[in-house]
């Protein structure tokens, strides 16, 4: 049997880059997913290829960092396939500059899609999970929320937040049987890392002690073992996907 049979899941984000993979990976073990993104064309695509394997899935539009979607993207899955089992906080953006020229708008811009969007579903999942006294919540934070990044001030307080949101949401949703963890990625192959400088790229790469960068199939296979009954006692937790970067 699949590891995710008839489980419904909802992936924030997830019209290309690492949610796209935890997408494609969690219909691949049998979950009924909702694609979502503010990418529309993208996203369609994403859930288009998901069908195309044989698998179930609908797109939705939604910006985590607006309350009405993240309400609208719970509603889309209960309305479709009946439930919500597992939740993906994935979206997330960077806005890079040292901290004394960052600007107002880029600080609170990551803070808004990366930090309050977490919330945001979060929230309106427990909501649902609650009520079915089960759920898996997993949130993408980065290990420039663990360690810190020089031009990341935004970014890297956005992603320790999350680590601290997963730590209460754990604590507070436990007794629901909503299970609440945290991947930390290091340095992975999207959209999001090769728009970094062509200096500052190799820099990092020779920073990781097991010497190549991570594919958003090391993440997605993270998340499907969480995800996953084989998690069943685990909780509060980070997992990082980094190479070593951090440890
Ligand atoms: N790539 C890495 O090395 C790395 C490392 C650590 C953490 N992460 C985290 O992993 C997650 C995915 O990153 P990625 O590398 O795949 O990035 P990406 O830029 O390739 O993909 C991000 C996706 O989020 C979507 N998005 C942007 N704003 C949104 C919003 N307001 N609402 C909903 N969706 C929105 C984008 O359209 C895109 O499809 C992010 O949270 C990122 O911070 C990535």
């Amino acid at each position: 049997m699949r590891a995710l049979e008839g489980k419904v899941a909802a992936i924030t984000g997830s019209a290309r880059g690492i949610g796209k993979a935890i997408a494609v990976l969690f219909a691949k073990e049998g979950a009924k997913v909702v694609v979502s993104d503010v990418d529309d064309e993208a996203g369609k695509r994403t859930a288009e290829e998901i069908r195309g394997i044989g698998c179930e899935a609908i797109y939705v539009h939604c910006d985590v960092s607006d309350p009405r979607d993240a309400e609208g993207l719970v509603k889309a899955a209960l309305d479709a396939f009946g439930a919500l089992d597992i939740l993906v906080n994935n979206a997330g953006i960077t806005r890079d500059a040292l901290l004394v020229r960052m600007k107002d708008e880029d600080w609170q811009r990551v803070l808004s899609i990366n930090l309050t969007g977490v919330f945001n579903c979060t929230r309106a999942a427990a909501r649902a999970m609650m009520k079915r006294r089960s759920g898996c919540i997993i949130n993408i934070s980065s290990v420039a929320g663990i360690v810190g990044n020089v031009g990341q001030a935004n970014y890297s307080a956005s992603k320790a937040g999350v680590i601290g949101l997963t730590k209460s949401a754990a604590k507070e949703l436990a007794r629901w049987g909503i299970r609440v963890n945290a991947i930390a990625p290091g340095f992975i192959m999207t959209e999001m890392t090769a728009k970094l400088p062509e200096q500052e790229r190799e820099k990092l790469l020779s920073t990781i002690p097991l010497g190549f960068p991570g594919e958003p199939e090391d993440v997605a296979k993270a998340a499907l073992f969480l995800a996953s009954d084989a998690a069943r006692y685990i909780t509060g937790q980070v997992i990082q996907v980094d190479g070593g970067i951090a440890m």
